[in-house]
């Protein structure tokens, strides 16, 4: 609970702060940033801080995915964003009805909040980001499972249960 209370201090802060352009820019191809840009404030600076910290974890091959991993890896909230009350509210909730808030599902904002790896999977799918690493949207679909991973038996899941433990790391620290 303390770690979302620093989490959200950052977050108000950020809402003051210019994002980084040059950073973006660096990163995102004009399409990819138009969707990026479709994050509140908060998420993008969030968004952008996990995506720094992927780099630093990443293998050297990697660190361009792994960012755009940090980048995307909330993209499902623009759908609907929720303001700071909400995101406040749902938190409190959340501790408190634990697995039970998935009943509320089917109000939005619980949708957004707990659903936004499923859904920031199905944008990049349908805008064809990550098309020729569709592990990546893999890892974007899961990242709040806390159970979820590939059983190690190929590449391709070496791949995955790697970014989605460098993933974990830094959502929580950022
Ligand atoms: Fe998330
Ligand atoms: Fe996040």
């Amino acid at each position: 609970m303390l770690g979302r209370v620093k989490q959200f201090l950052i977050n108000i802060s950020g809402i003051f702060k210019r994002l980084d352009e040059d950073y973006l820019v660096e990163h995102l191809d004009k399409g990819q940033l138009i969707l990026f840009l479709k994050l509140s404030k908060s998420d993008a600076q969030h968004s952008i801080r996990v995506a720094k910290e992927m780099e630093k974890l990443a293998p050297e091959e990697l660190k361009g995915i792994y960012a755009g991993i940090g980048l995307f890896h909330d993209i499902g909230k623009s759908r609907r964003p929720l303001s700071i009350f909400e995101k406040v509210a749902l938190v409190l909730v959340h501790s408190v009805l634990k697995d039970e808030l998935s009943k509320l599902v089917r109000f939005k904002a619980v949708e957004s909040y707990l659903g936004h790896g499923r859904i920031g999977a199905e944008i990049l799918e349908g805008r064809g980001i990550f098309y020729d690493t569709p592990w990546v949207r893999e890892v974007i679909r899961y990242h709040h499972d806390p159970e979820y991973r590939c059983s190690g038996e190929n590449e391709t899941d070496g791949l995955f249960n790697e970014a989605m433990t460098a993933l974990k790391l830094a959502d929580n620290d950022n």
